[in-house]
């Protein structure tokens, strides 16, 4: 299938093959061509040898970007971002970028003036508006019955402590006493773009100002830093005097609420679908049904509800026809901003911060030289100088098999399954009984391992109690109860006694 009535085709080189390599599936369609593939770690380079047999593979950036192609999709270090984009623009690569766009406001600056300077197509791959539901949101938007915009509530609440230990591969982070390059210490505001991005590109309108209070209480199992591993909720005024509560960060209860108010109307896409109309707040409800635009069937298959198919959609159709995707260098700079002005925002009390228009010059002279960072921590030196690497590399897969996103091991099946005993009478039906049961039954099996696990996490802790890693590893402790599971039989036998009776 051809997407754009034309033969050209575009040759990418992908930098950064971890998110990275995800695109690689729907370029097929979109009249792009995978030629080469840059990573540090061998593992990604091995996986992507194996999806593109043919295309260069280096861990030299030079070397990669010396190569002939057209185009690089730049998934790198989170705080690498611009500077990335810039190296790339410099050689002469159109360029699409992952969230976000720069780190400091200075970058911002450098990279817009990259972007006039270079003439190069500059994209950045939020994907969250490109969603099914959030491009039918837009698509009825644009029809006029919501009337103007009051007020939104989008969330992107994840629960990314895993990650904070391994590559998003699942593999622990080497080596093993560093913790991830950025995710492990990341101030939560600056990873805005999912929720404000849909809502900008919704609507229409541009964030003018924001204001955040700062949530001090933040999750077991994370490195503590003042900004990351806890909820990070924001006020974003937009430009036409309505109002965003975006929320973000990791908690509890992952949500992803999308629920818009305008003055005649109002639209809930969180679960079922459905307007208010009627320009009241008991109009009358309507369910609706989210349909594609177009190319539907290909979306289907592409990642994050279909986003990942339309960022690169957008991309190739503005290099082979010269028309306009919906996030320029301008836009990716408003989104980016809230963030870091969101971050300085909770740090100074709750100030409002002004968002800067990186369109105009006075802004741009402004924040040339602003290169503050909120939250920076260095994630290499998480245990004090000289520590022994005989005790300290066990540190990441320690805290990865704690932290295992699935829930089949670790702290996750621990909380399930005891909470769950605890809950268990108040319980209101049969399904919800039997997942209890069933954690019960895992966590039997999986004790003995994570048994071991605190042994090993004590040893570490035992020997470096106070250092940054030893936060994350003594919260981890304490969420698992790990006196009562390093004594095994007796913890095995209480849970076999409990289902007996259950
Ligand atoms: N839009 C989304 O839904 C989404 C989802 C996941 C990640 N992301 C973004 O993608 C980016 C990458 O994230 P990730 O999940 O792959 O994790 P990551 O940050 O662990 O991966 C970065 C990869 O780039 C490589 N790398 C970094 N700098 C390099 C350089 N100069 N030369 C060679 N290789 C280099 C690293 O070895 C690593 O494999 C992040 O910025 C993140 O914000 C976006």
């Amino acid at each position: 299938m051809n997407c754009f009535n034309t033969d050209k085709r575009i040759k990418l080189g992908i930098w950064g093959l971890g998110r990275g390599s995800s695109f690689i599936e729907s370029a097929k369609a979109l009249n792009i061509d995978v030629v080469a593939g840059c990573d540090y770690n061998a593992h990604m380079r091995d996986r992507f040898k194996k999806t593109c047999p043919d295309a260069l593979v280096t861990a030299d950036e030079d070397e990669f970007l010396a190569a002939d192609f057209d185009a690089v999709l730049v998934a790198t270090w989170f705080p690498a971002h611009a500077k990335d984009c810039i190296k790339a623009m410099n050689a002469g690569k159109h360029v699409m970028c992952e969230v976000t766009s720069f780190f400091t406001p200075a970058e911002g600056v450098q990279l817009v003036e990259a972007v006039e300077r270079t003439g190069k197509v500059y994209h950045l791959l939020e994907n969250y508006p490109f969603m099914k539901v959030n491009q039918y949101a837009k698509k009825l938007w644009s029809q006029g019955i919501f009337g103007d915009f009051a007020y939104a509530e989008y969330d992107y609440n994840h629960d990314c402590r895993s990650l904070s230990f391994t590559y998003i591969d699942g593999v622990p982070v080497m080596p093993g006493y560093e913790a991830h390059n950025w995710r492990s210490w990341l101030h939560s505001h600056y990873y805005n773009t999912h929720s404000l991005g849909p809502v900008m590109q919704i609507t229409g309108l541009r964030p003018e100002q924001v204001t955040a209070f700062h949530i001090t209480p933040s999750l077991p199992g994370f490195l503590k830093t003042p900004g990351n591993g806890r909820m990070a909720p924001s006020l974003i005024q937009m430009s036409n005097g309505g109002v965003v509560r975006n929320l973000i960060g990791s908690s509890t209860c992952d949500t992803h609420s999308k629920r818009i108010w305008g003055t005649r109307a109002y639209l809930d896409f969180t679960g079922n679908c459905y307007v208010r109309i009627g320009s009241s707040g008991h109009g009358r409800i309507l369910n609706v049904k989210p349909e594609w635009p177009e190319l539907g069937e290909l979306a289907d298959s592409a990642g994050h509800g279909g986003g990942d198919f339309w960022e690169l959609y957008y991309f190739a159709r503005e290099i082979l026809t010269g028309e306009k995707g919906p996030w320029d260098v301008y836009s990716s700079c408003d989104v980016t901003l809230v963030g870091i002005m969101a971050a300085r925002s909770s740090l100074a009390g709750g100030i409002p911060q002004r968002i800067p228009d990186f369109r105009k010059a006075e802004d741009r002279d402004k924040f040339r030289n602003d290169n503050d960072v909120a939250n920076l921590t260095d994630p290499k030196r998480i245990f004090p100088e000289g520590h022994d690497q005989r005790i300290t590399e066990k540190f990441a897969t320690v805290m990865s098999k704690f932290s295992n996103y699935s829930g089949d091991m670790g702290m996750i099946l621990l909380r399930n399954a005891r909470d769950g005993m605890k809950l268990y009478k108040e319980l209101a039906g049969d399904a919800d009984r039997y997942a209890v049961i069933e954690d019960v039954r895992l966590l039997i099996k999986a004790l003995p391992e994570l048994a071991e696990n605190c042994r090993e996490a004590k040893t570490i802790l035992d020997a470096y109690p106070d250092c940054l890693a030893a936060t994350a590893i003594r919260s981890s402790l304490e969420l698992c109860d790990c006196e009562w599971v390093m004594d095994t039989d007796n913890a095995i036998a209480e849970l076999k006694a409990w289902l007996a009776d259950a």
